[in-house]
């Protein structure tokens, strides 16, 4: 197939992006890492044993090496073998996180949960908000604060102790104002080693929380409810060491299957827990496409799309994580759709990036209004965020042209090898060294 050759850039010049030659139909079987989200909260965990914790199904990505700094630098040990990690805490010497590695990856703030359970202290710096918005972190310190924590927060660090020398915290009933992922995870984790008996009420139910309870139970903690509205845990003195496997990304795998949605094509994406992506499954059926699970993993197949509405909301809600990939077929589909985006304040800037594709959206206040194009045009475009990033290589797919995807910093956070898996299957797509190119002026080419 030619693809005429596209002028640089000047942000091209900064850094690497990906180019992407769309309009080609896919074919075949495309491999889902685990889950970033699950495995992220899962090494922090591991800070709540000094014995090992074997991690399966890791996936290779940049936040997981960013969550390894971080627990090294406290004193943790973390080991790579294959896609399991190998993690021990038994020599923790730090109860301080580094400002630049919270700064850098927000998730590391759950070290504050699993640090002040086992060592009575933590400082963790705010993590402060991100492009998609302010992300506060009350309801994780208000639930300390329950569980007897002394919590201050002076010049943007998080301090927070333990009264009383060599004390734990005390179980407590805690209920959450809004069903945050990341304050059910942070109090399941201090809870674990707490005194007594503690409740969350309005716990977030996402599949990542029923992984984490997985892992403590096989740490032997004591959890009862994780994926209804109210968990139920039960300290214990110690936790010990454990093999556990991260589950399937449900994230990855609805954006594999938004790969083929978007390109009209067919496509089998393994493994799936299928219960992960109800309510996505349910609006792709509801756009025209076809779905058929066979134990392991979902065939997807798709020959016209119909505009659908949908609403952001908590699993098992329709999933933040994927509005901006949806939007990005929505933007290709026959008629009209409306996208609400309830999660987050700020998580639409991919609607300007796909205008500059020729996508007809409007948008008002956290809604999108979208008409249908036929053909998506291919451009130089910016992935504002990781899951806006995927929502550009998507309508790169599925462009007339070349589609340059830059932000790839974002996307490298969340996707393992997202270029390769799509050119497994039929993509074209290459990933571009801005600098190299630059200094070596190649001439580029793609094969018919
Ligand atoms: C996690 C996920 C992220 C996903 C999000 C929502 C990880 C590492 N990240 O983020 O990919 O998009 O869940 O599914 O697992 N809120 C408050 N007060 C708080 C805490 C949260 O008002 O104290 C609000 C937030 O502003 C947001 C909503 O609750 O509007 C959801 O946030 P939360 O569930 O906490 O998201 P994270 O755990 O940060």
């Amino acid at each position: 197939m030619p693809v005429p050759a596209q002028a640089s850039t000047s942000l091209a010049s900064q850094r690497s992006y990906l180019r992407i030659a769309g309009g080609r139909r896919l074919h075949g079987e495309l491999q889902v890492s685990g889950a970033k989200n699950s495995a992220l909260v899962l090494m922090a965990a591991c800070l709540l044993s000094r014995d090992t914790i074997r991690l399966r199904n890791v996936p290779p990505l940049t936040d997981i090496t960013g969550m390894g700094d971080m627990l090294s630098s406290l004193g943790g040990s973390v080991h790579r073998e294959g896609d399991s990690l190998v993690l021990n805490g038994a020599d923790i010497h730090s109860s301080t996180a580094p400002y630049g590695l919270v700064n850098s990856l927000r998730a590391s703030f759950f070290c504050i949960g699993p640090l002040l359970a086992r060592t009575g202290m933590a400082k963790v710096p705010l993590p402060g908000g991100c492009q998609i918005g302010t992300r506060p972190v009350v309801e994780h310190v208000k639930g300390l604060k329950a569980m007897g924590a002394q919590v201050t927060i002076e010049h943007g660090v998080v301090t927070a102790v333990v009264p009383g020398r060599g004390q734990r915290l005390s179980g407590a009933r805690m209920h959450l104002d809004c069903p945050s992922v990341g304050a059910t995870e942070t109090l399941m984790m201090a809870a674990a080693l707490a005194d007594g008996e503690s409740v969350i009420d309005n716990a977030a139910q996402e599949p990542e929380v029923i992984d984490l309870a997985g892992l403590l139970i096989a740490m032997g903690a004591r959890i009862r409810g994780a994926g209804t509205p109210t968990i139920t845990i039960e300290g214990v003195e110690r936790l010990h060491g454990a093999d556990y496997a991260v589950i399937p990304d449900r994230i990855e795998a609805g954006t594999l299957l938004l790969a083929a949605a978007i390109t009209r094509s067919c496509l089998r994406v393994t493994p799936v827990i299928p219960e992960h992506l109800g309510a996505v499954l349910t609006k792709l059926e509801e756009a025209g496409c076809r779905i058929e699970h066979d134990g392991t993993g979902l065939t997807l197949s798709a020959e016209r799309i119909q505009g659908v509405d949908l609403r952001t909301q908590p699993f098992p809600g329709f999933p933040t994580d994927l509005q901006a990939p949806f939007l990005s077929l929505l933007a290709t589909a026959e008629g009209s759709s409306m996208v609400c985006e309830n999660i987050f304040e700020n998580r639409l800037q991919h609607v300007a990036e796909l205008q500059r594709m020729g996508a007809s959206i409007r948008t008002q206040g956290n809604t999108a209004f979208i008409e249908g194009v036929a053909r998506l045009s291919g451009a130089p475009v910016q992935g504002t965020d990781l899951r806006a990033s995927a929502a550009m290589v998507l309508a790169g797919l599925a462009a007339d042209g070349l589609t340059d995807v830059f932000g790839l910093e974002y996307l490298d956070r969340g996707y393992a090898g997202l270029e390769d898996k799509l050119t497994a299957v039929g993509a074209w797509i290459e990933r571009i060294d801005a600098m190299a190119l630059e200094n070596e002026a190649p001439t580029l080419s793609i094969a018919a």
